[in-house]
This record gives structure tokens, C-alpha cells and sequence, in this order.
């Protein structure tokens, strides 16, 4: 039996995890692996390198998510991010949407773990980083612990020993991709047996973990847990990582001084031309359950979009806070 570190990782969200939600979420924790939203091996290969590649030092550990299907065009993609400097390279094997079906990669890709097994041939042999699967339990009416073993088996002889699966199928056809996370239901149970059945793969386990506490119980049983939507709506949670599943010390004490070292950042964005929006829209949710939440998220949403916004929106949405909590404690 393998015995993996423990790994804690924020998903990858198209029109969310982009580098400055990466940067903001990197103050707030030094373990939690990073990963890009999803671009296309073509993107990659024909499209603006900088704008879909770039990214700061200071993200490390980040992976970068690649959908495609066609092995050449993967191993040729991997090889310019890998030269970009990521840290590993992910295949989309569970994004259910029809444009990816369109493409015929992401979920539907479950249906074909040969097609699979080819891409990460040609792309191991293309680079020298990790590449790893992120893919559901189960699509459509493949939906038995037999078809996730086979599709796993299958592309663990390609070389892959690193499977993120997200506990609940896809529907392909009928159901929107927001409806395909939340509809068919969880079935943590499977991505369980699947790591009892092989010990020697890299299993994190994805899907509606919330807490740290719900982060704990599931790595007592696989090896790596990943966390989406409460990383993006509730970004505190990371904050809590270092110190709640690892035991060091935290890289931040307060929402309030996450901001302050974020500033530094968020001034030098908007120096470059970067919109105030497009920056500290990541941030809307750094304060929720605390006094002032509610101010923060109106003065930021309704001032940043403005033309011209400048770094003064963000400090007076954070005086806001500040006076909301010297009342609080003032009472
Ligand atoms: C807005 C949004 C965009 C997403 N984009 C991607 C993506 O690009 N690639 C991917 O593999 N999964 C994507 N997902 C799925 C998440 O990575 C994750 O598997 C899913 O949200 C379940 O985890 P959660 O319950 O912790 O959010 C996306 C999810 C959301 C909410």
C-alpha cells in the first residue's frame, strides 16, 4: 500500500478560478493545491498564451485543467503548459456541458477510458510533470462500481496515479451542467471502495464537502479531498486548512488582513489596466457571517463594475467592515 501526503485543493471553476480568485486564495492558505478553469488543448495550442496561461509565482502549487480528446493536440497542449511552469496537468474527464460534449471531451469521455488512455500516453511522453484525471462516478446509464473500475483501471495503465472523482454521475443529456451538480445524488461510498481497491492510486474524492470538518472525515479515508463552490462563495474556509488538516500555523488571522495583503495586488492589477471588478469580485464572500458582510458585498458590487474604479472602492468597502466590527465589539 502507497501511503500519499494528504492533499486539500480548490476545484477548477470555469469563470472563477482564474489567476487573480488563485492569487486571493493562496493568501488565505500555503497547502491548498490550485487549479485553473478549464481551457481547451486548442485554446492552448492556437490562442492567446499569456491571457489563458499566465500566472503568479506565488500560486504554486496550481495545476492546470485541460479538456480535449485528440492524444496529439493533448501532448502538444501539455507540453507548452508544462513549459508555462505548472506544477501538474489535469484532464477534464467530468465537465458535462453540451459545448464540451460537442467537442466529445469532458464527462462523455467516461464512456470511452481508451480514448483517455491514449491522451495521457502521449502526453506523459510529452512532459515530465504529474498528469492526472478528474472525472464523476458515473455517466448516464454507466453507473456501477464495475464501469468506474474499468474507466480507472484503464487509464491507470496509461500511467495515471492521481483520480479526482467527483462522488455523483452525469447525465448528459436532460440536465444543465449547474443541475449536474447538484441533482443526481452523492455517492461518496463508491469513490470509498474505489480506494480500498486500489491502494496504490491517488484518490481525492470531490463533491459538496463544506467544513473543514466534513474535509477531515473524508481524509481518513482517501487520500485528497477538493473542494468547489464553498471554497469560491465562502472563501474563509481556506483559511482554516493549514492549521485544521495540517496542523501548522495559518497564513492569516482575520478576513480583514487577507484583504490588506490582497491590496498590494489588487493596486497593481488595476496599474496594468485590469478592471477593480475583475479582481476583487473573488473576494464578495471573504466576510460572510460577520458583521458587515452585507455592506461589503453591496459596495463592492455596486461600485467596482463602475468605469474607471479605482483602488478607493475596495478600501472604503473595507472601512465598512472595520467600523461595522469596532461597533460590534463596541456593544
Ligand atoms: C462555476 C463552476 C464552474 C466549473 N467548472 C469546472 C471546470 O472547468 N472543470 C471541472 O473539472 N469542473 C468544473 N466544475 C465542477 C467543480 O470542479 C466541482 O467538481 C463541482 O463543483 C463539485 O464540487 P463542489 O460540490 O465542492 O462545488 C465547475 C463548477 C462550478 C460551480
Amino acid at each position: 500500500m502507497t501511503n500519499f501526503e494528504k492533499t486539500f485543493s480548490v476545484a477548477p471553476m470555469m469563470e472563477w478560478t482564474d489567476r487573480h480568485c488563485r492569487f486571493f486564495h493562496r493568501i488565505l492558505s500555503r497547502r491548498a493545491v490550485l487549479y485553473t478553469e478549464m481551457i481547451t488543448a486548442d485554446a492552448v495550442i492556437h490562442g492567446d498564451r499569456e491571457r489563458l496561461l499566465g500566472f503568479s509565482p506565488q500560486e504554486h502549487p496550481v495545476v492546470v485543467q485541460l479538456g480535449g480528446a485528440e492524444p496529439e493536440r493533448m501532448a502538444e497542449a501539455a507540453r507548452i503548459c508544462a513549459e508555462w511552469g505548472y506544477d501538474a496537468i489535469n484532464i477534464n474527464v467530468g465537465c458535462p456541458s453540451d459545448r464540451v460534449q460537442r467537442g466529445w471531451f469532458g464527462a462523455v469521455l467516461m464512456k470511452e477510458p481508451e480514448t483517455v488512455a491514449a491522451c495521457v500516453r502521449a502526453m506523459r511522453k510529452a512532459v515530465d510533470i504529474p498528469v492526472t484525471v478528474k472525472c464523476r462516478i458515473g455517466v448516464d446509464e454507466m453507473d456501477t462500481d464495475a464501469d468506474l473500475d474499468r474507466f480507472v483501471d484503464m487509464v491507470a495503465d496509461a500511467g495515471v496515479t492521481t483520480f479526482v472523482v467527483h462522488a455523483r454521475k452525469a447525465w448528459l443529456q436532460g440536465l444543465s451542467p449547474k443541475e449536474n451538480r447538484e441533482k443526481p445524488p452523492l455517492n461518496r461510498a463508491r469513490v470509498h471502495r474505489l480506494k480500498s481497491r486500489r491502494p496504490d492510486l491517488e484518490i481525492v474524492i470531490n463533491g459538496e464537502l463544506a467544513t473543514i470538518e466534513d474535509c477531515r472525515n473524508e481524509l481518513a479515508r482517501v487520500d485528497g479531498v477538493m473542494v468547489g463552490r464553498a471554497a469560491y462563495y465562502t472563501p474563509w474556509l481556506l483559511a482554516q486548512v493549514d492549521a485544521g488538516l495540517f496542523g501548522e500555523t495559518a497564513s492569516v488571522t482575520s478576513p480583514l488582513q487577507a484583504m490588506e495583503r490582497f491590496l498590494p495586488y489588487v493596486e497593481a492589477q488595476l496599474e496594468k489596466g485590469v478592471p477593480l471588478h475583475a479582481v476583487v469580485r473573488h473576494t464578495l464572500g471573504i466576510f460572510h457571517g460577520m458583521p458587515g458582510a452585507r455592506l461589503y458585498r453591496r459596495h463592492i458590487s455596486e461600485n467596482a463594475v463602475k468605469d474607471g474604479a479605482g483602488i478607493e472602492v475596495l478600501r472604503e468597502a473595507l472601512a465598512m467592515v472595520r467600523e461595522q466590527l469596532a461597533r460590534r465589539s463596541a456593544a
